[in-house]
């Protein structure tokens, strides 16, 4: 077959700081995705988009290409409206566990097709699995009899959805072209249109601990993809929400469920509780429950017996205990004071360390690993008490752990009045 572009001439248009036209994008991803534009190609064309950027039309295009790499999924035949929720990750992020059955008690279907942690983020499969029996892997009839069945779903994305930036998106991760914000957001917004959900609610973390360190790149993340959406017919909206410091008291596979069951169950951290209601109530209002009441349904035990039947249709056990590392070891606080920093990177490759990530894809997780809180910034310390204790089955990795935090605690010891972040910064809307 005669090819309409030549690649070297799509690269040398970016370079140039030139804009691409629709047909040069709709063939450069097609061409990708069957191979005919090499991997080397693409590495340098995802080089000329970091550096030079897109604009509006040219991502609108990039998405829509993407889309139309793989197959589309349909929820048209579901009785009930469904919402989903992006998070553009972070440390101890664990919030889908909860939210998904949550949203799911107002009769609103949330189908989380969900992804594995790389690097220092966790991933939601990665935690899951860390239950007795669950099972990450569903086909498509599967998913949408669940969804009918019990209202919500967390599962592993087929391959069939956007192929194109499965490719990519492992290119992107050994070639420093991740962090491009017309990359990021036609990655994440094509996975998601192509799900076919009627809503959407973006979770863009901002701090040490995501993607975007600032607010500012954070907030132009959150237009391009609400724009994204929004003009894909999804109602989409977006949270700018603090990645500074982990979420909760937990980062590991294990531990965050164990803490996710304890706000399912009405307690757990101030702060997962509350950023949970506030993408809860952003679902249900953008799935037309506007007076649904998230908080009382995580109070009074609902929210819980959804999560244990969504737990049960995928081969789990909700009962069964969930594992506990063979070792641990604590991390002292060295002065009196109150705690200014818990920095969510060091954490949460602290956590990576001990083996609750993965450096490449095909790597095994250890469930049980992973870093727990004592104390987070703003709290009083005491000299000597445990700050954090660390999770694992490999003694050897503490060292390389406790490194990875040198640098991410830091104690006041003159009179400070402690202050707390609030988690939910921002929200942006179509
Ligand atoms: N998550 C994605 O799916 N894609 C990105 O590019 C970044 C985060």
């Amino acid at each position: 077959m005669t090819e309409p572009f030549d690649a070297v001439d799509v690269i040398r248009t970016k370079r140039d700081g030139a804009t691409l036209e629709p047909a040069q994008i709709d063939w450069v991803i097609d061409a990708y995705t069957r191979g005919v534009v090499a991997e080397e190609q693409m590495s340098a064309l995802a080089m000329a988009i970091f550096l030079n950027g897109m604009d509006r039309a040219e991502v609108v295009r990039w998405t829509q290409a993407m889309i139309r790499s793989g197959e589309r999924m349909d929820f048209s035949t579901l009785s009930r409206p469904t919402a989903d929720k992006h998070s553009t990750g972070g440390v101890g992020d664990k919030i889908t566990l909860p939210l998904a059955p949550l949203v799911a008690v107002f009769d609103v279907a949330v189908p989380q097709l969900s992804g594995r942690g790389l690097g220092h983020t966790g991933g939601t499969l990665d935690k899951l699995e860390s239950i007795p029996g669950w099972r990450a892997a569903l086909s498509n009839a599967e998913i949408v009899a669940q969804l009918e069945d019990v209202g919500a779903v967390i599962c592993a994305a087929g391959s069939g959805l956007a192929p194109a930036d499965k490719k990519l998106y492992a290119l992107r991760d050994t070639t420093a072209t991740v962090e491009a914000i017309p990359l990021i957001a036609s990655s994440i917004m094509s996975k998601k249109i192509a799900e076919g959900t009627g809503s959407l609610v973006l979770d863009v973390k901002v701090g040490s601990g995501a993607f975007m360190k600032d607010a500012d790149r954070a907030g132009e993340l959150a237009r391009t993809m609400v724009a994204l959406g929004t003009d894909a017919g999804v109602r989409t909206v977006a949270l700018l929400t603090d990645m500074s410091t982990p979420l909760g008291l937990t980062a590991g596979n294990a531990l965050e469920v164990r803490e996710s069951v304890e706000v399912l169950a009405g307690g757990g951290p101030a702060d997962v509780v509350e950023l949970t209601v506030a993408l809860a109530r952003e679902m249900l209002d953008a799935a037309g429950r506007p007076d649904a009441d998230p908080a009382a349904a995580l109070r009074d035990g609902r929210a819980m017996d959804v999560w244990r039947r969504m737990v049960a249709a995928q081969g789990g056990d909700p009962d069964a205990a969930l594992p506990v590392a063979r070792h641990t070891e604590d991390v002292l606080a060295d002065a009196d004071g109150v705690l200014t920093t818990l920095d969510a990177y060091a954490v949460g490759v602290a956590a990576w360390r001990l083996g609750a990530g993965r450096a490449r894809k095909e790597d095994p997780v250890q469930a049980v690993a992973g870093v727990e809180l004592h104390a987070k910034p703003g709290d009083p310390v005491r000299k000597g008490q445990p700050l954090l204790t660390l999770h694992t089955d490999t003694p050897e990795r503490f060292d390389r752990a406790r490194q990875a935090l040198e640098g991410g605690v830091a104690i006041a010891t003159e009179r400070t009045t402690p202050t707390r972040r609030t988690v939910v910064l921002d929200r942006v809307a179509g």
